[in-house]
């Protein structure tokens, strides 16, 4: 009995932005910012596996990347700006350019998709190239529409 509850509460601090979803601004900037963590993450485990030429990890971590670019752009609603309230570095320029964030997320969701089909032809170099095209994707969108 005891030990059940502290399983709970160790799982509620390990994950504390649940009790924040569907609260409007700052959950959902608070979940895409895990999401964006998640991503940098997975970035460094790429570049670990290439140098175990790990090509299935890889292969399978670009898939968690390319989810994510599928579904980006529903984190970003209206009002969910950077803010004095919130401790968001999203640009109003993904506002006032929604064409050109689109364009900035599907640059990046092709890159992923490029990664998932290269990496499972255990080419390293091609690999390698290929990784390099996401990040210059992450660094392309963030220069534009990350404050
Ligand atoms: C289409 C645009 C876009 C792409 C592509 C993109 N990002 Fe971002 N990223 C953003 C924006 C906008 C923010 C700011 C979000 C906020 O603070 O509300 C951000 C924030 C971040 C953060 C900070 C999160 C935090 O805790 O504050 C990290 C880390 C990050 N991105 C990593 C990445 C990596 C790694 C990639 C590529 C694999 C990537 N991003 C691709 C737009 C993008």
């Amino acid at each position: 009995m005891y030990k059940c509850k502290f399983v709970l509460i160790l799982f509620l601090i390990s994950f504390p932005f649940f009790s924040y979803s569907n609260e409007g601004a700052t959950g959902i900037v608070k979940e895409r910012m895990g999401k964006f963590q998640e991503s940098k993450n997975l970035m460094r485990a790429i570049n670990k596996n290439l140098s175990d030429s790990d090509f299935n990890a890889i292969t399978q971590s670009a898939e968690k990347l390319n989810k994510w670019a599928n579904e980006m752009h529903e984190f970003f609603p209206k009002g969910s700006e950077a803010s004095s309230s919130n401790k968001s570095q999203a640009s109003d320029n993904i506002w006032s350019d929604p064409e050109g964030f689109k364009k900035a997320i599907k640059t990046f969701e092709k890159a992923s998709a490029k990664l998932i089909k290269i990496s499972k032809n255990k080419n390293i170099d091609d690999t390698v190239s290929s990784f390099r095209e996401v990040a210059a994707t992450c660094k392309g969108c963030h220069q534009k529409f990350r404050n």
